[in-house]
């Protein structure tokens, strides 16, 4: 987490305390670091060196419009999975020319705003999902510009919930129909066959499962040019995983250099959809712990951060490194660190050896991908705020919900 480090026993977050961001703004909230962001974006783009590529930012892992802003500055293009993110995208000053749509559920209606935004390319899911966009395209006189995505049938050796190449995943198509439905693209007049895509799933370690998958692609890419069908992009996903404990990871630029020369023979552009490896150990959530409660059985930190605000330890037993604001506060003792909603499955960390007082601060790190674009308002609570800094300025990035927002759109029976 290069740019979270202690100078004397206190957490810094750039050159800004994270004490003074938890006086100004009030906690829980989300502090990102502008450098970080930049630095890891910077790592992708560099690596491909002279290669013909395009990085797509999977907006889902972060979809402030700040932090799209920030990656639409420096040439990111991204991909979607709704309506939504679009307009994340397009609000945020990104181009709709350098975005993918992704995700197996696409609606008529978002069909017709990413046609009307002119986005880079749909990544198909199925025939039928082709065979209504195909349908949407002629109703608009458009000609929708389309990757297959194939499900290439790689085990990412992730956690089940997170691994997308599986036949039994619901992702893609396999390999030997999605042959076959190029093959038929006469039958389509109003799509055209731009590129291959595939995405094997999230929070990879190892390079292994994103070599297989490439090699399965070029092998189908090959067989297509052979048939004379001619493309312009291979798309290979994201995947990319980071370090949250102890695990050892390529790094990104491995990464890109592999998945380069892997396809070297190609002259077609490569697209790739990183979103945790560029935002991940880019931010942290920052709680106060409101009471330290012990139990003949056990020692709990009850902080202001919950589940509603980090869903990943009780959704997937995710680890988040927990880190003290000041150090060596009070007697190291064994904590459950959890928050204040009403389910056991509530914690943000078991078992950490930390010394505690009430009205510490924490630090749940590598909490920048899939942090607040998962969190909800379960038990009626706000949204966290979200802070970037950038060197010795912290600027608000989002505003913490209020709870007239919670609100605001229901209503009552008027009877
Ligand atoms: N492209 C597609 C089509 C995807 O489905 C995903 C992630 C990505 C790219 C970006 O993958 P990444 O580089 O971030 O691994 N909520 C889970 C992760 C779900 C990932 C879903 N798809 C978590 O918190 O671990």
């Amino acid at each position: 987490f290069s740019k979270f480090v202690y100078y004397n026993d206190e957490l810094f977050v750039e050159s800004v305390p994270l004490k003074e961001i938890a006086e100004e703004f009030g906690t829980p909230c989300y502090v990102y670091s502008r450098s970080a962001l930049t630095e890891a974006y910077k790592e992708f783009d560099a690596a491909f060196t002279n290669r013909d590529h395009l990085i797509c930012f999977a907006v889902k892992a972060n979809s402030n419009i700040a932090i799209l802003n920030l990656f639409a500055q420096l040439g990111s293009g991204f991909d979607i999975v709704s309506g939504g993110e679009l307009q994340r995208v397009i609000k945020a000053g990104g181009d709709p020319g350098k975005t993918v749509f992704s995700g197996v559920g696409k609606t008529l209606f978002e069909m017709r705003m990413a046609l009307d935004a002119n986005i880079l390319c749909f990544n198909v899911e199925s025939e039928i999902e082709l065979i209504s966009l195909n349908h949407i395209a002629k109703e608009m006189n458009k000609i929708a510009p389309v990757s297959l995505r194939v499900n290439p049938d790689v085990d990412a050796k992730t956690h089940p919930y997170i691994s997308t190449g599986l036949k039994e995943n619901k992702f893609g198509i396999p390999t030997s129909e999605a042959e076959r439905i190029y093959h038929s693209a006469h039958l389509y007049s109003n799509i055209r066959f731009v590129g291959l895509d595939c995405h094997i799933g999230s929070q990879l370690t190892k390079l292994e499962p994103f070599m297989q998958a490439s090699k399965k692609m070029l092998n189908l890419l090959k067989t297509l040019q052979a048939q004379n069908l001619e493309i312009d992009h291979l798309d290979l996903g994201g995947g990319l995983g980071i370090r949250y404990n102890d695990e050892i990871l390529p790094s990104i630029s491995d990464y890109v250099s592999a998945l380069c020369t892997s396809t070297h023979q190609l002259k077609q552009r490569l697209l790739i959809e990183p979103g945790r490896s560029l935002v991940g150990n880019a931010g942290i959530l920052l709680t106060r712990i409101e009471y330290l409660k012990h139990t003949p059985a056990r020692n709990f930190a009850i902080v202001d951060a919950a589940m509603n605000d980090l869903m990943r330890p009780a959704l997937y037993n995710a680890y988040h490194e927990i880190l003290p604001v000041n150090k060596n506060s009070g007697e190291i003792k064994n904590y459950q660190i959890v928050g204040p909603v009403c389910e056991t499955g509530d914690f943000l960390g078991h078992d950490r050896n930390l010394g505690l007082n009430n009205g510490d601060l924490l630090a749940i790190m590598s909490a920048g991908a899939y942090g607040m674009s998962m969190s909800s308002n379960y038990n009626s609570r706000p949204r966290a705020a979200e802070i970037m800094v950038d060197k010795n300025t912290s600027h608000i990035i989002r505003q913490r919900e209020t709870i007239d927002q919670l609100f605001s759109n229901e209503h009552t029976l008027s009877y």
